[in-house]
């Protein structure tokens, strides 16, 4: 109706954030824009609106999740079980805090959070290290929740492989060490990598950490089905550039993501404090 649109237009004029409606089918019984948003997305707005004070305000995060695929042939992909929770739950909790999210995803079935700065769908390794070096400039704080494949295959067949061997050897080369790139020509940035171990998880960690140029490490262990892939839960050890290490209990991801979160903002008040 026309009234109810100008009334919408002048609350919008005065600041007002209109948060819907969602498409979808009516009591009418027609379709289209005009149903209550899902209790989920409205937590999403009021999470954006709540944040904008937040001790991220204003800040440019890049977060990635999910896992990537690389193609064998048109149909078939070497990729892994990462489901994009730690991620998303990252995303949404930095938005929550103010921040200029960033979400750079590999294939997932869960949907993104609301109030995202920028929402960037990639398939690949490579396409996922494209996303994040071409932003790199505007960002403060780089968040590596991604599975990312360490190897893909060294060609991808054109026409779908046939299944008339009996056996079938696939050529695999390293994917782009995105982290140690970034690492590379990190400046001021916050750097926080994550670890996915199934043995000697600090050891393993502090090697990296070093190696990568990284603030903080996140590491959890992949192996237990507790926690890790897919599970709504994760257990994880902070592993700092001086080589000291903290460990949380066993939290929902939710809850992880804003521990992760403060000790980001505390690297920030840190390192801005520095001479
Ligand atoms: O998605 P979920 O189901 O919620 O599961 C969460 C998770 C287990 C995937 C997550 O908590 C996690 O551990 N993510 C990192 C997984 C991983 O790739 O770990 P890694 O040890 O292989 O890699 C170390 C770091 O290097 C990661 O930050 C990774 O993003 C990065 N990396 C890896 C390979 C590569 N080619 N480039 C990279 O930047």
């Amino acid at each position: 109706n026309p009234a109810t649109q100008e009334n919408l237009q002048k609350l919008r004029q005065r600041g007002v954030h209109i948060a819907g409606p969602a498409l979808g089918h009516l009591a009418s019984g027609q379709v289209g824009p005009g149903r209550l948003l899902e209790p989920a997305e409205l937590i999403g707005h009021i999470r954006t609106i709540l944040g904008r004070t937040g001790d991220l305000a204003g800040k440019t995060i890049v977060v990635t999740a999910g896992g990537t695929q690389e193609p064998i042939d048109p149909v078939r992909v070497v990729t892994n079980l990462s489901s994009g929770k730690m991620g998303y739950a990252l995303a949404a909790a930095a938005v929550g805090r103010g921040g200029r999210v960033i979400l750079i995803s590999g294939p997932v079935t869960i949907p993104a959070p609301i109030g995202l700065s920028q929402y960037v769908s990639v398939s690949t390794a490579a396409e996922m290290r494209d996303a994040v070096m071409s932003r790199l400039g505007e960002v403060e704080v780089v968040i590596k929740a991604a599975a990312v494949a360490d190897f893909r295959p060294q060609k991808a067949a054109r026409g779908k492989i046939k299944k008339d061997t009996t056996s079938l050897s696939l050529a695999l080369e390293r994917t782009p060490d995105i982290l140690a790139e970034i690492g590379a020509v990190k400046e001021d940035r916050i750097l926080v990598g994550f670890a996915a171990e199934t043995d000697n998880l600090l050891e393993n960690a502090r090697r990296k950490i070093k190696e990568k140029n990284l603030d903080l490490l996140v590491v959890n262990d992949v192996g237990r089905p507790d926690i890790g892939f897919h599970s709504d839960y994760n257990q994880v050890t902070f592993v700092y550039a001086d080589g000291t290490s903290e460990e949380t209990p066993r939290l929902l991801k939710t809850e992880i993501a804003g521990i992760i979160l403060d000790r980001v903002a505390s690297l920030i008040s840190r390192r801005r404090g520095r001479p």
